[in-house]
C-alpha cells in the first residue's frame, strides 16, 4: 500500500526521537498501521541540525509554512511548541485539510477550543497523545479505555521536573534552590524553569485531561495554579512524620456545582502507589464510577518516550483515514455537540483537607486560641504535633492536619490566626488529599 507521508515541524529532542523510532521500527509500525509511515519532509530553522539528525534521508526545509501546504504531506506533526507560530501553522494545516499530530500542551490548553472547532469544520483530526504525560497513553485510556465510566476525578504527577525536585528535597533533605540548580545541571529543568516549577506546564496537561474526562470545553485560564518554589523542606519532613509525602498534583474533580481544576503541592498518604512515584517519572490516577481507581505510570518526557506517543497518534490517524469524520473517536471523547460548559470552581469553594504549620510562642493558652479560631470556622483537627522548642528557643512549630473543609473557611481562619500576637510570620497551608 502507498505510504503515509508525514511532514515534521521541528527536529529537536522529540522530533529527533520520532524520526529515529519511525525508522528503527518501520516494519513493525507498517504491520500495525496497514501501510508504511514515513517522514518525507522536515522543517526546522536549524538546517544543519536537521541534516545531522535525518542523515539527509528526507527532504529538508526551513519553511514550515511550505510543509503545511505541501500536497505530498498527509499528516503534519507539530513539535515546535508554544502558542505563536505553532498556532498559525496548525490552523493553516487544518485549513489545508491536513491531519495534525502535536505534543503542544500549551497550545491546546489555551487555544484548543478554536483548534478543535476548526478541525471539526474541515473533517480532519488533531491528535495529541504526546501533549500529556509524554509516553503514558493517558489520552487513549481516558478517551477510549474508560469510555463506559462516569469519571469522578483525576489526580496526576504530570511534571517530571518538579517531581524530581521534590524527590531530591525529601531524599537528601536539601532546600528547593539547591535541588533546582542540580535539576538544571542534569538537564531536567530548563534554563528558565518557570513553567515547570510554578505549575503552569502541569496545568496545561491537567486542562486537557479535564476537558476529556468531563466533556467540558478547555478552561486553562480558570485553573488554580500554585507551584513548588515556596515549599520549605521542613514541611516535607513534618509531612513524613504524619505518614504523608508532598507531590505537585494536578487535580480535577466533578462536583455538583462545577469542576475543580487545580495544581498545587499536595500531601498524600505515603501508602498510596502514586506517593511512591519518584524522580522525573509521571503517574496519573483516574477514578471512574465503574472501574474504580486506575493508575498509569511512565516517563513523561524525553525523546523516545514522547516519540512513542507521537507515533501512536500517527498510526491511529493512518488507520482512520478511510473512516467518515462522524465515525472517528471525537477529539474530546464526547461528540462535539455534546461538549458542555461546566463552570470551574474558584479555589475558595474547593473542599479538601489541610496541613497547617505555624510558628508560635511557647506559652500557655496559645493552642487554645488557635483551636478556638479553627472551631469558629468549622474546621476540625485530625492530627497535631508540636515540635519541641530547640535549646534556648522560646518559639516552636505547631503542625496540624484538618478534616475536610471548604477552602474559604481556612482562608478566614488563617487571617485571624496570623493576627494573634503569639504567632510569628505566616501560617503555611498545604492541601491534603486522601485519594480514595
Ligand atoms: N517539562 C516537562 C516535565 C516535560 O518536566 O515533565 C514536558 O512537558
Amino acid at each position: 500500500m502507498n505510504p503515509i507521508n508525514v511532514g515534521l515541524l521541528g527536529i529537536g529532542t522529540v522530533g529527533g526521537g520520532t524520526f529515529a523510532v519511525l525508522e528503527r521500527n518501520a516494519d513493525e509500525i507498517a504491520r500495525r498501521a496497514g501501510r508504511p509511515i514515513r517522514i518525507n519532509v522536515v522543517a526546522d530553522k536549524n538546517l544543519e541540525l536537521a541534516k545531522k539528525v535525518t542523515g539527509g534521508r528526507c527532504r529538508l526545509t526551513d519553511d514550515a509554512f511550505a510543509v503545511v501546504g505541501d500536497p505530498d504531506v498527509d499528516i503534519v506533526v507539530e513539535l515546535i511548541g508554544g502558542c505563536g507560530v505553532a498556532r498559525e501553522l496548525m490552523l493553516k494545516a487544518i485549513e489545508n485539510g491536513k491531519h495534525v499530530v502535536t505534543a503542544n500542551k500549551a497550545l491546546l490548553a489555551n487555544h484548543g477550543n478554536e483548534i478543535f472547532a476548526a478541525a471539526q469544520r474541515q473533517g480532519v483530526t488533531v491528535a495529541f497523545e504526546a501533549a500529556v504525560a509524554g509516553g503514558i497513553p493517558i489520552i487513549k485510556a481516558l478517551r477510549e479505555g474508560l469510555t463506559a465510566n462516569r469519571i469522578e476525578w483525576i489526580a496526576g504527577i504530570i511534571n517530571g521536573t518538579t517531581n524530581f525536585i521534590l524527590s531530591e528535597m525529601r531524599g537528601k533533605g536539601l532546600p528547593f534552590d539547591a535541588v533546582l540548580a542540580e535539576a538544571q545541571r542534569l538537564g531536567y529543568a530548563e534554563a528558565d524553569p518557570t513553567f515547570d516549577i510554578e505549575g503552569i506546564d502541569a496545568a496545561h496537561k491537567l486542562t486537557i485531561m479535564s476537558a476529556i474526562a468531563f466533556g467540558n470545553s478547555m478552561k486553562f485560564s480558570e485553573a488554580y495554579i500554585e507551584g513548588i518554589s515556596r515549599l520549605d523542606s521542613s514541611d516535607i519532613k513534618y509531612a513524613e512524620r504524619f505518614g504523608y509525602r508532598i507531590k505537585l498534583l494536578g487535580i480535577t474533580r466533578r462536583m455538583p456545582e462545577g469542576v475543580e481544576l487545580r495544581v498545587h503541592p499536595t500531601l498524600i498518604p505515603d501508602k498510596r502507589l502514586i506517593a511512591n512515584v519518584e524522580g522525573a517519572m509521571n503517574a496519573v490516577l483516574v477514578k471512574g464510577d465503574a472501574v474504580g481507581a486506575t493508575l498509569y505510570y511512565g516517563k513523561g518526557a524525553g525523546a523516545e518516550p514522547t516519540a512513542s506517543a507521537v507515533i501512536a497518534d500517527l498510526v491511529d490517524v493512518a488507520r482512520m483515514l478511510t473512516a467518515d469524520p462522524e465515525h472517528r473517536v471525537p477529539h474530546l471523547a464526547f461528540q462535539p455537540d455534546a461538549i458542555v460548559d461546566l463552570p470551574i470552581l474558584p479555589i475558595a469553594e474547593v473542599v479538601t483537607s489541610y496541613y497547617l504549620r505555624m510558628r508560635v510562642a511557647d506559652q500557655p493558652g496559645v493552642l487554645a486560641d488557635i483551636t478556638r479560631i479553627l472551631a469558629d470556622h468549622q474546621i476540625s483537627i485530625d492530627a497535631m504535633i508540636q515540635h519541641e522548642p530547640d535549646e534556648g528557643e522560646e518559639q516552636t512549630d505547631i503542625i496540624m492536619l484538618t478534616h475536610q473543609t471548604r477552602e474559604k473557611n481556612v482562608d478566614d481562619a488563617i487571617v485571624r490566626i496570623e493576627k494573634l500576637p503569639v504567632i510569628t510570620g505566616s501560617v503555611v497551608r498545604i492541601r491534603l488529599e486522601r485519594l480514595l
